[in-house]
C-alpha cells in the first residue's frame, strides 16, 4: 500500500541496511529533492549524515540563512555551509553568454563540492536526490539547456578519487511522491511546495555579466513579487514566478528628481510539464501594487515589466 508513511518506514530501513555504520555525503541545495533526502537520511542514520550547502551567491533573499536555520539548527543536521560568492562572481566576470555562464557554475558546484567531500575522509556514501522523473531524462537524450537541468546538483560531485557508492532513496518517486514525504517528514510546506528554482540560480536570471549589485537589486525585487503573491493567494495559482534583472538603465521622476536605473522584468507562468507554459494572467491591480512597491522601495530598479510571452515561442527562464 502506497502511503508516504510506508515509504519513508521502508526507505529507512533500506538505506540503514544499504550503508550500514558508514558516513554519508549530500548535496544539499535548499531545493526540494535534496531537502527531502537530508531529512529522509537524517532520520534514518543522524550524524552519519553529513550536508554541503554551496551558497554560490546566486541564491534568493536569505535563502541561505533559510537553509541554515532549517536544518542545522532546526532538525540538527550536520551542514557544513560554503560560502562561495566570490568565487562565483571571479569566474563569471566578463562572461554573459547564457550556456557558458550554466557551465561556469555547474563545473565551480562540482569542484567546491569535491573540495569538500575530499575533507571528510570517512564518507563512503554520496546521496543524491535523483527521482523517477530524473531517471527517465537521463535515459533520453536531450539537448540545449534541458540536459543541464540538475546536472551539477544530481549526478556531478562525485570525486574522482574517494570513489563513493551512491544511495538514491528517491530514485523510484514521482514530485508529488517526494512531497508528500517531505510533509510527512516535517519540512515545512512553503518549502516543500515551493516552485522550482534553476540549478544557476540567479546566474541565468541577471541577463548578460552577473554582478553582485545586480543579484542584490534582483533579490529585493524577487522577494517583493514572491511575498505579494503569497499574501494575495496566488503563489500557488500560478506554476512559477519570478523577477529578471535587466542591465539596461531607464529614466523615471520621484518627487522632484530624476531617475536613471534599472528595469526589473516580472514572470509568471502556469504550465503542467515546463515544456510548455501560458503567461500567468496576474490581476492588473495586483501588479500595479507589485511595480509600486519594487520602485517605491529599492534604489536602483525604475521601471518594471511584466512578461506576457508564452512558451513556446519564448522559454520560461530569460536566459
Ligand atoms: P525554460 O526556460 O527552458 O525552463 O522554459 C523550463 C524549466 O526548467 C528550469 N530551468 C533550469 N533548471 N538548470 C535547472 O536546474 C537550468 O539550467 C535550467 N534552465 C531552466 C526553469 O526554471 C523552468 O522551471
Amino acid at each position: 500500500l502506497w502511503t508516504s508513511k510506508n515509504i519513508i518506514d521502508s526507505s529507512i530501513e533500506s538505506v540503514r541496511e544499504q550503508v550500514g555504520n558508514e558516513q554519508v555525503v549530500l548535496g544539499l541545495s535548499g531545493g526540494v529533492d535534496s531537502s527531502v533526502v537530508a531529512a529522509l537520511l537524517h532520520k534514518a542514520i543522524g550524524q552519519q549524515l553529513i550536508c554541503v550547502f554551496v551558497d554560490t551567491g546566486l541564491l534568493r533573499l536569505n535563502e541561505g540563512d533559510q537553509v541554515m536555520a532549517m536544518f542545522a539548527e532546526h532538525m540538527g543536521v550536520n551542514v557544513i555551509r560554503v560560502n562561495a560568492e566570490q568565487r562565483y562572481l571571479d569566474k563569471l566576470k566578463g562572461v554573459s553568454d547564457p550556456e557558458e555562464k550554466r557551465i561556469i557554475i555547474g563545473n565551480l558546484f562540482v569542484e567546491i563540492f569535491d573540495e569538500e567531500s575530499a575533507k571528510l575522509t570517512n564518507a563512503k556514501w554520496l546521496a543524491q536526490g535523483t527521482i523517477y522523473p530524473d531517471v527517465i531524462e537521463s535515459a533520453g537524450a536531450k539537448t540545449g539547456k534541458a540536459h543541464l537541468i540538475k546536472s551539477h546538483h544530481n549526478v556531478g560531485g562525485l570525486p574522482k578519487d574517494m570513489k563513493l557508492k551512491l544511495v538514491e532513496p528517491l530514485r523510484e518517486l514521482f514530485k508529488d511522491e517526494v512531497r508528500q514525504i517531505g510533509v510527512e517528514l516535517g519540512l515545512p510546506s512553503d518549502m516543500v511546495y515551493r516552485h522550482p528554482f534553476p540549478g544557476p540560480g540567479l546566474g541565468v536570471r541577471i541577463l548578460g555579466e552577473v554582478k553582485k549589485e545586480y543579484a542584490d537589486l534582483l533579490r529585493l525585487a524577487d522577494d517583493i513579487f514572491i511575498s505579494e503573491l503569497y499574501k494575495h493567494d496566488l503563489y500557488h495559482k500560478t506554476s512559477q514566478a519570478f523577477a529578471v534583472f535587466l542591465p539596461v538603465k531607464s529614466v523615471g521622476v520621484t518627487g522632484d528628481g530624476r531617475r536613471y536605473e534599472y528595469v526589473i522584468a516580472l514572470r509568471a507562468v502556469e504550465t503542467i510539464d515546463f515544456m510548455t507554459a501560458r503567461w500567468a494572467q496576474l490581476p492588473y491591480d495586483f501588479l500595479g501594487h507589485v511595480s509600486n512597491r519594487i520602485i517605491n522601495e529599492i534604489s536602483g530598479i525604475s521601471r518594471v515589466t511584466y512578461d506576457i510571452s508564452g512558451k513556446p515561442p519564448a522559454t520560461i527562464e530569460w536566459e
